[in-house]
């Protein structure tokens, strides 16, 4: 049997990266996926096009993570549906680093909004409908930055340390409801954003990390698949750092 055999999952930001890749592995393991993303993009549609191939009731919504109306909106046309969801990836974040002295207050609001508010939107739109069906599981998207901090991010490693603190809070409220909240913190992964670094920088970066390689988009979503699997059926609150060593 796959491991996430009729599941439901949604996962926020999935058009490219990560998230898309969390999203072909988790219909690869048998589950109806969800995918938003702020705009529909032939990358959007492509992926739609191979979650269906392997069913074809997963479905894209256009919306906007950081806005709450968005969100319960969202979750009411979802739950109207489908009737319940049982895992959902907190994925959807953005970047806008420069040292705190150059930072603009419009630059820290965004990020906070986008990383961090966008994790308390969809938690709490959902609640409600995972208590109903006593099941769940909710996998935010950290990153080491906010487990060890990182000099030009102050936002960003604010946002993604409150998603931490977030997590377990989360995960004491509502685990005897049988609903379990853990983090994922990768580290260096490859994606478009990390094949722009110059040769030599990149270098450098990896010579930091213990296992000599950045990690891949499939990394980070495998323990994804894990946290919303079964498997995983007696965790909950954890931060798992996805990251070759770099945080020991
Ligand atoms: P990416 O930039 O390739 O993909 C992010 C997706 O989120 C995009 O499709 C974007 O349109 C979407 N998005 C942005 N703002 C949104 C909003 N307000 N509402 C809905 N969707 C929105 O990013 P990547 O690299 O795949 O990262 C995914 C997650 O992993 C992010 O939370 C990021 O902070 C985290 N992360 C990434 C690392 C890396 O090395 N790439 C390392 C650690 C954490």
């Amino acid at each position: 049997m796959k491991l996430l055999e009729n599941k439901i999952a949604l996962i926020t930001g999935a058009a490219r990266g990560i998230g898309r890749r969390t999203a072909e592995l988790f219909a690869e393991e048998g589950a109806t996926v969800i995918f938003t993303d702020l705009k529909e993009t032939d990358s959007s549609k492509e992926l739609l096009q191979i979650l269906q191939s392997h069913n074809p009731d997963s479905s894209f919504y256009t919306a906007n993570a950081a806005s709450w109306e968005e969100t319960e909106q969202l979750a009411k046309t979802i739950i109207e549906r489908y009737g319940r969801v049982d895992a959902i990836v907190n994925n959807a974040g953005i970047t806008r680093d420069n040292l705190l002295l150059r930072m603009t207050p419009e630059d820290w609001d965004l990020v906070i909004q986008i990383n961090l508010r966008s994790v308390f939107n969809y938690c709490k739109a959902f609640i409600p409908y995972m208590m109903k069906k006593r099941n769940g599981s909710i996998i935010n998207t950290s990153s080491v930055v906010g487990v060890n901090g990182n000099g030009g991010q102050c936002n960003y490693a604010a946002a993604k340390a409150g998603i931490i603190g977030f997590t377990k809070s989360f995960a004491q409220e509502f685990g005897s409801r049988n609903i379990r909240c853990n983090a994922i913190a990768p580290g260096f992964i490859r994606t478009a954003m990390t094949d722009a670094i110059p040769d030599e920088a990149r270098q450098k970066w990896i010579d930091d990390i213990p296992m000599r390689r950045v990690g891949t988009e499939l990394d980070v979503a495998r323990v994804s698949l894990f946290l919303a699997s079964d498997l995983a059926e007696y965790v909950t609150g954890q931060v798992i750092c996805v990251d070759g060593g770099i945080s020991l």
